[in-house]
């Protein structure tokens, strides 16, 4: 059956998911604060860049399932299920910052006028959903309702094939009846036999967190394994290649670069050592993984540093912005430290990026120069740097780029360009961990 839900705010998560359940055949509202954003979204226009977004929007729009509201209060009092998807931003300290989830706690306690179930999709440390159901309960005076944890995986710039094509999908509870109403939320997969893990909510959190955690220790590795690669004329890229043949390893996550960046990796390991402190359980390896990320973006401008000396007045095209490609956001992106750094090392930094070009002026305004072409980005430039795989780069004209070039100098943080071919135009090419 059918169900009536109402998704808080509309980021990547929240707005994937409503389209989603949507598309599911549920009836949903996706509820935001920014007005602007509801207009928007209520005319078919979406506010991130994301592959097939546009064509679910609208199509969910048109058969009348979706829609949105900037209304949380009438929002909730209409649906019967609520999925928390609001910002859970670190703090300067590491820990989450919680606000947003704790406002919409707030609005449902004030909006409670039937059974409702609340689903945080939001990623939240241990004992929060606990302490929403406790929480609840206290304010209402009432227990007619059911909180559950249901993390999300998806990945930016995949994220509508992942909402469709979960590895598993987790679901932390405690009463039967939320289980029922989750089934049928998400009865487009379970019928599809999609693994369902049913668990508590202490469970559900960790998952999530041990989840990115995982990865990103799965890149860390490979990266340092990179480095040792450079030093003692290994390949890394052929090593990568035979640690996912095995079975027991899988070839993901593998690709040395200049680190891992983006809105969860770096949030969600610093939440995990914080979470570590709290109950005083030593997470010294997942330290280890955000001090040695640190190390990696540095590395990377070490490179140009190497070839070039001083950087002082040094021309530096920088090929991409967006932590990876198929996406326009620049959050924690590997691109910002190093730009940074060659900022304080007085360098003249151009840079190009097919979508995150807006983004990046946001943060750097006048200090760099923007280039909506990269060969633009490149003339005259002492080297280049690609730092984001957007496929654009890798059929980058090199007969034009060497003609532009001051010093034909590439720094390939992404192991996007063939070597050899590299080399035969007379450029001196580093990649990360091979030659
Ligand atoms: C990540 C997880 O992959 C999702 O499962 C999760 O739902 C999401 O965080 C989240 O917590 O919301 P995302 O941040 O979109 O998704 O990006 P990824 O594709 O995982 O990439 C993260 C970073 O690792 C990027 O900077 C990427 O360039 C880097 N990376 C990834 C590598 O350097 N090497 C690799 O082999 C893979």
């Amino acid at each position: 059956m059918s169900k009536k839900i109402a998704v808080i705010g509309t980021g990547y998560v929240g707005l994937v998911a409503a389209i989603g359940f949507a598309d599911f055949g549920n009836e949903v509202i996706g509820v935001d604060i920014n007005e602007e954003k509801v207009n928007n979204l209520n005319n078919g226009i979406s506010p991130i860049y994301e592959h097939g977004i546009h064509d679910y929007l609208n199509r969910n729009l048109k058969s009348k399932r979706l829609r949105f509201s900037s209304n949380i209060a009438s929002s909730i009092r209409e649906s019967e299920v609520i999925f928390i998807g609001v910002g859970t931003p670190p703090k300067d300290n590491g820990d989450v910052d919680l606000s947003q989830v704790e406002n919409v706690v707030n609005e449902i306690c004030k909006n409670l006028n039937n059974y409702k179930v609340i689903v945080t999709k939001s990623t939240v440390p241990i004992g929060t959903n606990k302490w929403i159901k406790e929480y609840i309960e206290e304010k209402t005076n009432s227990d007619n309702f059911d909180v559950v944890s249901n993390p999300e995986f998806l990945r930016e710039g995949k994220a509508i094939t992942d909402f469709f094509h979960p590895d598993r999908v987790v679901i932390g509870y405690e009463s039967e009846k939320s289980k029922e109403i989750l089934k049928d939320v998400y009865r487009s997969l379970y019928l599809v036999e999609t693994p369902f893990v049913w668990c508590n909510y202490e469970t559900a959190e960790l998952i999530k967190y041990a989840n990115n955690a995982l990865l990103a220790t799965k890149i860390t590795f490979i990266n340092q394994i990179a480095n040792l690669s450079e030093t003692i004329g290994a390949d890394v890229n052929e090593v990568a290649k035979a640690l996912g043949m095995d079975g027991r390893i899988n070839p993901k996550f593998l690709h040395a670069g200049p680190g891992y960046g983006g809105s969860c990796f770096p949030k969600d390991t610093k939440a995990l050592v914080q979470i570590g402190a709290k109950y005083d359980v030593n997470m010294s390896l997942v330290k280890e993984v955000i001090n040695s990320n640190e190390l990696q973006k540095i590395r990377m401008v070490k490179k140009l540093q190497n070839i070039l000396g001083d950087l002082k007045n040094k021309c530096i095209a920088v090929l991409g912005v967006a932590f990876k490609s198929e996406t326009d956001d620049i959050r924690e992106s590997p691109a910002i430290s190093i730009i940074n750094e060659l900022i304080k090392d007085n360098s003249k930094v151009k840079v190009h990026d097919p979508k995150a070009l807006d983004n990046a002026r946001k943060i750097f305004g006048d200090k760099i120069v923007y280039c909506e072409d990269n060969l633009e980005a490149v003339k005259d430039a002492d080297a280049l740097i690609l730092i984001t795989e957007w496929n654009e780069y890798r059929s980058l004209n090199l007969n034009n780029i060497a003609k532009l070039m001051k010093h034909k100098i590439i720094i390939d943080t992404r192991n996007m360009l063939q070597p050899s071919k590299v080399k035969e135009l007379g450029f001196i090419y580093e990649g990360v961990g091979r030659h």
